[in-house]
């Protein structure tokens, strides 16, 4: 059924968890207790949750599923993904299985830069303060760089320096933004301690007081890319082709409807973002007001077609993802999650999350303009109910089937399919 070290594998819903669980583990090579520690959905305990947050009580565990398939820059990843929705999943998954007729996802990201923001109030003469500030630049990127001697030594570390001038209703303000290579980390930690650190060099050079140093959230400097071609035969034909550009043109004019789709493109972002231990606020506020970076609302896919008639899909948006620090490298599952992506860098794990954004968002569409969304999570929900009524094995897609044809998913339908099935009525 699999070709080995592929992540294309046909009926993997149908298995059970422990099934699904083996060919992960083997996939990744987990040892035993990795994929012990997923199994018990116990992953976290006590005391390291203690040391995470505030006034912990305990926790709260969401399902971890698998979407198979992905084919990104040519390498085969089988993505760890963390939510409570239905479908999701499955709609990633099948999206991949169509964008390998293509060749899959491709995929770059740009240096993984972020910016940190200083704000200066109660500046007299804030121009001349901009360019005092801004010829102390190799001052302020040197004190700044005292902070995370590592980081420098791997090539990162404060690289530049702009100084703005904005207009507010409390008056003018200097705002200095210090540009980080941040590496593997996401980096909100290194670049606030340095926003902190050079502080008082900047009071120093404006006469002015520093009020705000904050990692801006924006981060237009660490942007992930991503595109895939969709064969038009594969996904449906010309009308489905032709449909997903109307539905994105809906997007692209109206606020209303591109809210919907960015928030499909996200679930699968997000589910990629818990599963790792990333910081999904931030990837959440990144991700928004760089799709309103132009004055309004956009979508943060492109659709269109091209001369064969195929689909085309583009993603853009910031991703401050990172692999050292916070959640990422403290959580057991996270770290098992970063071992079955296989991927080695922050920017190999950014690439990855904006395939998938993209793979989500023709997923949505695609069902959006075909059959509706609610096919798919009816027929989750009907299982749910057939197993609940008592049905197992192969009864359950029967009942579940039935139960989605006749648009009745309750249980006491489910528990006289179950009979009628078992005395050979049906
Ligand atoms: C549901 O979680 C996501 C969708 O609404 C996205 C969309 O409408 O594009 C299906």
């Amino acid at each position: 059924m699999i070709k080995m070290k592929s992540s294309q594998i046909s009926g993997f819903y149908k298995l059970s968890p422990r099934e699904r669980l083996n060919i992960v583990k083997e996939f990744a090579g987990l040892s035993d207790e990795e994929a012990e520690l997923i199994y018990s959905m116990s992953g976290l305990k006590l005391d390291l949750a203690n040391r995470m947050i505030e006034n912990v009580i305990g926790g709260i565990t969401i399902p971890l599923g698998i979407a198979v398939n992905f084919l990104i820059n040519n390498k085969d990843y089988l993505i760890p993904m963390a939510l409570e929705e239905p479908s999701v999943v499955a709609a990633a998954s099948n999206a991949a299985r169509m964008a390998r007729v293509k060749g899959g996802f491709f995929a770059t990201t740009t240096e993984p830069l972020m910016i940190g923001q200083i704000q200066v109030v109660d500046v007299k003469d804030p121009y001349n303060a901009r360019m005092k500030i801004l010829a102390a630049k190799d001052e302020i990127l040197a004190k700044a760089n005292e902070q995370d001697k590592l980081l420098v030594s791997l090539g990162g570390g404060a690289k530049d320096l702009n100084v703005k001038v904005i207009n507010t209703f409390t008056g003018k303000m200097v705002i200095v933004e210090l540009i980080v290579d941040c590496k593997d980390a996401m980096g909100a930690n290194i670049v606030n301690t340095m926003a902190e650190a050079v502080a008082p060099i900047i009071e120093r050079l404006t006469n002015g007081k520093v009020l705000l140093r904050i990692v801006s959230n924006l981060a237009t400097l660490r942007l992930a890319r991503a595109r895939a071609i969709f064969d038009k035969d594969t996904i449906g034909g010309e009308e489905v082709v032709d449909g997903i550009i109307q539905a994105y043109s809906f997007a692209e004019s109206d606020p209303y409807r591109c809210a919907t789709h960015n928030k499909g493109i996200m679930n699968g972002i997000v589910a990629v973002g818990i599963a790792t231990g990333q910081d999904i606020r931030a990837l959440e506020a990144g991700a928004h007001s760089y799709a309103a970076l132009k004055g309004s609302y956009k979508p943060l896919t492109t659709w269109e077609k091209n001369e064969n008639g195929d689909l085309v899909g583009t993603i853009e948006l910031p991703l401050a993802v990172g692999l050292i620090g916070g959640a990422t490298a403290v959580h057991p599952i996270a770290k098992i999650c970063i071992k079955i992506l296989g991927v080695k860098t922050a920017k190999e794990l950014a690439e990855v999350m904006a395939s998938v954004g993209l793979a989500q968002n023709f997923a949505a569409l695609r069902a959006l303009v075909t059959e509706g969304i609610q096919r798919g999570h009816m027929k989750l929900h009907a299982r749910n109910i057939a197993i609940m009524a008592g049905a197992t094995g192969d009864l359950i897609d029967l009942v579940a089937q039935r139960m989605v044809e006749e648009r009745k998913i309750k249980m006491d339908r489910a528990l006289e399919l179950i009979r009628e099935f078992k005395e050979g009525k049906n």
